[in-house]
């Protein structure tokens, strides 16, 4: 049976609050696994000994299950997750992702061995999915009404959709003008009550903490640890895609710092249970006009962390204020990751760059090779070091971003105008025509001039 404890007191409280906060200190609460977990309250040990290769090879067989959770790329895990009963379960048959090859990507950063597990294959195209799934469920189990969440736009459209495959009501909060189209798209679709407030994204969540506060809702954004448990198996299913011989990087965005929290609990974990015999490095990036988490690590030693106003064109991560930043500090420390700034021209290149591999990202995601080319020059990472890169959300997502940016629109009138400069080789913006054969033939043989 999983427990729940605070990160900060150790506060072992039996149930959450409606805030999923620790009522003795106020700090985040985390799941543990008296079973298994070698990092116990009191150094008491873990009770069973589980067998790694039966459980890699139950997993394994669930791939070709009829089963609807054996299908899902999360509750195919289950065994690592807090137990909530089937038919609570709401599921898309989210996680699955697939781990690509990215040979252009590392020529441009100088490694050898590059890959990109894309999570924006998911069902609603971003990473949210596989926490989604397993928070949305446990609401469904406390028989919630309505689900909440402040978001920059991906939290919100998952949100959405698995409250709606749930017989849920669904409110969303995010920051007025200061999300991709394709993101609140989703979320009107899926039905939720959309609120634009008008603030930032720091901002909404405040406003959603107060209202847990007063109402029953039930709050879906990362400090839930559900939302955790199930952005966890991202990592299980990458450490399976590579027969369970961990990279020696892994590098993730920023924002909130839910994922790499997530992403670092399922690595100690994997480590505990013995699935894996070593921890990769976990770095995170974060853009440069907000990089609350950068700051707290290089000035303050990870002492404390200084709330900012966030500014970014990659608004999936536009946050002043993570939440989940001790969490993350936990992890960077303990794998020995690196944590890294990037510009916002070094983010719209590298986005166009993983575009040219044929793959293809949102702003936000593009950040992972933006940060692993300085991470590369720093001589953090060597050369012939493997290395995968979390992208967390698909280019359909911000269609504006990428049609601005190879229009050569993107940085006119910002500060940025000047360093834009370097991204024109990339851009490729599309060329109108006569409709007429000649006009095409010849933009053809220019093309091929210029190949
Ligand atoms: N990448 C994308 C595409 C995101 O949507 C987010 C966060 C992040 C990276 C950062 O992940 O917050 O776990 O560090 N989006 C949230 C949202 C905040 O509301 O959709 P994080």
């Amino acid at each position: 049976m999983a427990k729940l404890r605070c990160i900060s007191c150790g506060a072992m409280p039996d149930s959450a609050g409606q805030d999923f906060r620790c009522v003795a200190c106020g700090d985040l609460l985390e799941f543990f696994f008296p079973e298994w977990t070698l990092d116990q309250p009191d150094g008491a040990k873990p009770r069973h000994h589980t067998d790694p290769s039966a459980l890699k090879a139950l997993w394994l067989s669930r791939r070709t299950s009829r089963d609807a959770l054996d299908q899902s790329g999360v509750w195919r895990f289950r065994e690592l997750l807090p137990h909530i009963p089937a038919e609570h379960a709401i599921t898309l048959r989210e996680g699955n992702t697939p781990l690509y090859h990215l040979p252009r990507c590392a020529r441009v950063a100088g490694v050898e061995n590059l890959h990109a597990k894309h999570q924006g294959m998911n069902p609603t195209a971003s990473f949210k999915d596989t926490g989604m799934t397993f928070a949305a469920s446990s609401a469904h189990q406390g028989k919630f009404r309505w689900v909440a969440c402040a978001s920059t736009g991906n939290t919100s459209a998952s949100m959405a959709a698995y409250a709606a495959r749930g017989n849920m009501h669904s409110l969303v909060l995010i920051p007025d003008g200061k999300i991709s189209w394709g993101k609140l798209s989703q979320s009107l679709d899926y039905g939720a009550l959309t609120c634009q407030l008008r603030t930032d994204f720091d901002g909404c969540v405040q406003i959603l903490n107060e209202l847990v506060r007063q109402k029953p809702v039930y709050l879906l954004n990362s400090v839930n640890p559900y939302r955790i448990e199930g952005q966890k198996t991202a990592a299980i299913e990458l450490m399976e895609q590579l027969a369970w011989e961990p990279p020696d990087h892994i590098i993730v965005p920023g924002g909130n710092l839910g994922n790499s929290s997530a992403i670092g609990k399922a690595l100690f974990e994997m480590r505990d249970l013995k699935l894996i015999s070593r921890l990769p490095k976990l770095s995170i990036i974060q853009a440069q006009g907000a990089n609350p988490f950068y700051r707290s690590v290089r000035e303050f030693g990870g002492k404390k962390l200084e709330a900012m106003t966030a500014d970014t064109l990659a608004t999936a991560i536009r946050i002043g204020n993570p939440a989940s930043w001790k969490k993350a500090l936990r992890v960077l420390e303990a794998t020995g990751g690196e944590v890294e700034q990037v510009t916002e021209v070094e983010i719209a290149c590298a986005k166009a760059e993983i575009g040219a591999d044929g793959i293809g990202c949102e702003p936000a995601s593009a950040v992972t090779l933006a940060g692993l080319k300085k991470l590369r020059r720093s001589g953090f990472v060597k050369p012939g070091e493997s290395i995968v890169l979390i992208l967390t959300g698909h280019l359909l997502k911000d269609p504006d971003f990428t049609i601005k940016f190879h229009r050569g629109d993107l940085f006119t009138g910002t500060p940025h105008q000047s360093e834009a400069a370097a991204a024109k080789p990339l851009q490729r913006a599309p060329v109108e025509l006569d409709a007429k054969l000649g006009s095409v033939i010849a933009a053809l043989e220019a093309a091929e001039r210029n190949s």
